[in-house]
């Protein structure tokens, strides 16, 4: 079979080639490695015939690819093996915990663990027939609607663990307890159920410092820490998460003030981003995210592809010091392949209309920090009283980067063709709403490619910043040929684009920076690096090692 190249990725997780869909099935760390597990389709490039592949990496950036840790071959899980996460159990013992579709298309909870605990890759994995699978949906359970068992954590000297679930449109996290990690009991009530929210994916739930950045192991527990609690929204294809508080002994999650279930609710990425997990890293004490892009293109063109889905790049999170909402950051390792002469520009006037180059740097493959600012707010846009009900998405497909503004549109013009027929604009644009200034932020789809038949959304977010004091904005873009991945104000607010130029690809994408807005700006400090390529899943018994 072919692979087409165009739009791969030089430094985003991905297999050789044929269909990946959620990093769900658990990332962890184990003596010295880190495994990715993923869901697979070893057979083509569009969903079915799952598999957990499985990967293994010394710094979360170079991977080698084994042979998949859990294939269907049981009645438990003859029809797939579906998403999941790895626990580690005292003892350094990992478990596996997954959904098994079994011979009655029922969704089932079944667990593997390694067969050779000395292999330092944990290349092979049974599931015993003895206690699998571990959870059966009883008749008070929807059958069809019952997976992806998180990350087991310890409390109260029981194990627990929450598989996703709808009951009609109530969105539903089941919780299971266990005293030996082999029989499962249902608690009486849920761990957290929200109205109107649809089926929960991919619940994943975890402890996170009061302050600093440091993460914590999922079992931690103690006064002043909060947890977290996400789930993959299947009605809107979007990860949502809620900041609150784990009475362990009402066995209940519940939600801060404010912080709302649902699509509503604050989410990690603005843009393609679903069926994330995160895992402790316990060898540098962080909280570590992975999600999963999948293609906006089209399956006729992932078949002639012969690919499709990505991983994005781990991301370190922690909670916002304001308590409300969470941070992100990519992780420190992925510096490792900033080239090391990069563009750097001081100082540099944008004024209303302009557009400059960002030259010399590989506009297909780039990591780009920048820091805007700006003399004054007065001319930023009144927030038309409309647009407070609609997504943020909305907002920013009304206006583009095209409509001039005040305080804005101002920021990146990203995998751009010379002459700009194809651009995806990540931009900034500030209005005035009561006494107050609301800044939006936008990856903007509409014009990255000339290509018909593409998904190509306006994605949007607020940042919660008062610009008011600082004057001052900043934007990091991840650019990766099909995929923008981009972080505002420190990691605030989350949006990853997927895009398919079809003249600015490889060595013809260029970057630059703009301004359409009336209100001069000002380039404090831009550093824009060309990305080298790591080693990407090269089999173990072959070529580079990691
Ligand atoms: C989310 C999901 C999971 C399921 C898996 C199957 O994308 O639908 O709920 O376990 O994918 O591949």
């Amino acid at each position: 079979e072919k692979v087409d190249e165009t739009h791969r990725t030089g430094y985003h997780f991905q297999p050789p080639k044929h269909w990946i869909n959620d990093s769900h099935p658990g990332p962890m760390y184990f003596n010295g490695l880190y495994h990715l597990f993923y869901q697979y389709n070893p057979k083509g490039s569009v969903w079915g015939n799952i598999v957990w592949a499985h990967s293994v990496s010394k710094d979360l950036i170079n991977w080698q690819a084994l042979e998949p840790a859990i294939e269907a071959t049981k009645p438990f899980d003859i029809k797939g093996c579906w998403s999941g996460s790895a626990t580690i159990l005292p003892g350094n013992k990992p478990v596996i915990l997954y959904t098994g579709v079994d011979k009655h298309n029922r969704q089932v909870q079944d667990y593997a663990v390694p067969t050779n605990l000395s292999d330092p890759y944990l290349r092979s994995w049974v599931k015993p027939s003895k206690g699998n699978p571990f959870i059966d949906p009883d008749r008070s359970v929807n059958a069809s609607a019952f997976r992806d068992p998180t990350t087991a954590w310890f409390v109260n000297g029981e194990w627990h663990t929450v598989v996703g679930s709808k009951r009609d449109m109530v969105g539903v996290a089941y919780l299971y307890t266990s005293k030996d990690f082999k029989k499962w009991v249902r608690a009486k009530e849920p761990l957290h159920s929200a109205r109107g929210t649809g089926m929960w994916e991919c619940p994943d739930f975890y402890p996170v410092s009061p302050t600093g950045r440091r993460g914590l192991d999922t079992s931690a527990l103690g006064k002043e820490v909060k947890h977290v609690f996400k789930v993959s929204l299947d009605l809107t294809r979007f990860d949502y998460y809620t900041i609150g508080v784990y009475d362990k002994e009402k066995e209940k999650y519940v939600p801060d003030l404010g912080s709302v279930d649902s699509w509503a609710g604050l989410r990690y990425d603005y843009g393609n981003f679903y069926a994330s997990k995160s895992f402790f890293d316990y060898k540098k004490h962080r909280r570590v995210l992975w999600g999963w892009a999948n293609e906006s293109d089209g399956e006729a063109r992932d078949k002639d592809k012969g690919w499709a889905g990505i991983q994005l790049i781990p991301r370190k999170v922690w909670l916002d010091p304001s308590g409300k909402q969470l941070l992100q950051w990519p992780i420190k390792e992925l510096e490792m392949l900033r080239s090391p002469d990069p563009r750097k520009l001081n100082s540099k006037v944008l004024k209303h209309g302009r557009h400059v180059e960002v030259d010399g740097i590989t506009g297909a493959q780039a990591d780009v920090e920048v820091t805007f600012s700006f003399r004054s707010l007065d001319r930023a846009e009144p927030f038309d009283p409309k647009w407070a009900d609609l997504p943020a998405q909305d907002v920013c497909h009304q206006k583009g980067s095209t409509v001039p503004g005040g305080l804005g549109p101002f920021g990146l013009l990203t995998v751009a063709s010379e002459k700009l027929e194809e651009f995806t604009p990540v931009m900034f644009r500030v209005f005035k709403k009561g006494g107050k200034h609301v800044v939006l932020f936008c990856s903007d789809a509409t014009s990255s490619s000339l290509a018909k038949g593409l998904y190509k959304p306006s994605f949007a977010g607020y940042v919660d910043v008062d610009v008011s004091k600082t004057k001052k904005i900043s934007l990091r873009s991840l650019i990766d040929h099909s995929v923008v991945e981009s972080f505002a104000e420190g990691g605030k607010t989350v949006i990853t684009s997927r895009v398919y130029p079809t003249l600015a690809t490889g060595t013809k994408a260029r970057l630059f920076l703009f301004n359409n807005g009336t209100e001069e700006i000002e380039v404090d400090k831009l550093t824009a690096w060309n990305m080298g390529k790591p080693v990407m899943n090269v089999p173990l018994n072959k070529g580079a090692s990691i």
